[in-house]
């Protein structure tokens, strides 16, 4: 993409509902975030120990437009001063979705404004770029995108080139994470609870599988995740190991992931891995991953490993700099692939 797009500037309001969390948000140039607003629906789904498609798109309707006002407000803005409206147009749940590209189409019809439909995981790829690191990131570089729906590892070689290396077969890391979450008793989502009942245990405690298959990069998870549905079936509830069955997962998830990454680290001789995605909040994959490579190993802060839509402006820069838009007849995607 080159020059054009280092200098060229914009001021994008974008809107995420891909998910459970309802969000908008402002951002600069691609990496300057005016505004964040995040509404989320987890303790609305904990009920139900996941998410709920049909009360995840009730919810999203009834807070959008509060959303996307505060995201005005607190960035000092009115509609009139952006230049673009982006939304997610997918991977995520369709009504979800709905609720976003429609709030976004009357937003860009009614003020006359570009719409830019992006890619949910080109959104977590980019939120790197939201980073205090933005300006040290050089390609071709490595990403492992790693959430509730998603695995993959791309290789990218410039901005919106990417090679897919390789993706889960089975269950998501994330999705691993909040099915061992609930087998452990613990709240929804099971990601953070294991990351934090992991801190008291010891991850040499169980022996569970690394699936690390000849398969070039894929990964597995289900097998793991049944190993441990067979060790929590040995105890009874309230005298489970918690801290150490979690300690003893998450190691066997941070170790198959960290191994394919380097790998391909190697194999392509990149200049730093980024990682992405809810997963990537994660404290001993950050920490591993750190320890077993040379070259830089980039995170976003907690905030914008998660969704949000913050992450949707910095990607749709990089489109509406290159000219990039979308008729107001653009649909959104569930299962919208990246490349
Ligand atoms: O990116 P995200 O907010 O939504 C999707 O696009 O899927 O990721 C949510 C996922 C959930 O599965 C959650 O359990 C996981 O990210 N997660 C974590 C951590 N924080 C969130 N997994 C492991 N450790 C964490 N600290
Ligand atoms: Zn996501």
């Amino acid at each position: 993409m080159g020059d054009k797009v280092k200098t060229a500037h914009s001021r994008i309001l974008a809107i995420e509902t891909s998910c459970d969390e309802t969000a908008a948000a402002i951002v600069e140039d691609g990496v300057r975030i005016l505004s964040n607003v995040i509404a989320s629906q987890v303790d609305l789904h904990a009920q139900f120990g996941g998410v709920f498609p049909e009360v995840a798109s009730r919810k999203h309707i009834e807070v959008i437009y509060a959303v996307i006002e505060q995201a005005l407000a607190q960035a000092y803005l009115g509609l009139d001063d952006l230049d673009g409206i982006a939304v997610t147009q997918g991977p995520g749940l369709v009504g979800s979705l709905l609720v976003g590209m429609n709030a976004a189409k009357g937003l860009a019809l009614g003020r006359n404004k570009p719409l830019l439909g992006i890619n949910h995981i080109e959104g977590h790829i980019y939120s790197l770029w939201l980073t205090e690191d933005a300006p040290a990131i050089e390609f071709p570089l490595l990403t492992l995108v790693v959430s509730g729906g998603h695995t993959d590892l791309y290789l990218m070689t410039d901005h919106g080139r990417y090679q897919h290396l390789g993706s889960t077969l089975d269950d998501a890391a994330g999705e691993a994470f909040d099915k061992v979450g609930r087998l452990l008793g613990l709240p929804y989502p099971g990601g953070p609870a294991i990351d934090e009942a992991a801190r008291s245990g010891n991850p040499t405690s169980f022996k569970f599988p690394r699936a690390v298959m000849d398969d070039g990069y894929n990964f597995s998870f289900s097998g793991l995740k049944t190993a441990v549905l067979r060790q929590t079936k040995k105890y009874r509830p309230d005298k489970m190991p918690v801290a150490d069955l979690a300690a003893s997962f998450q190691a066997a998830v941070v170790d198959v992931l960290v191994a394919k990454t380097v790998l391909a680290a190697e194999q392509y001789g990149v200049t730093a891995v980024h990682l992405a995605g809810g997963v990537s909040a994660n404290s001993a994959l950050c920490a591993a991953m750190k320890a077993a490579l040379q070259i830089p190993v980039r995170y976003p802060p907690p905030i914008l490993c998660t969704d949000n839509a913050a992450m949707i402006g910095a990607a749709a820069h990089w489109h509406f700099v290159n000219g990039r838009r979308h008729s107001l007849d653009l649909d959104v995607v569930p299962s919208l692939q990246l490349i």
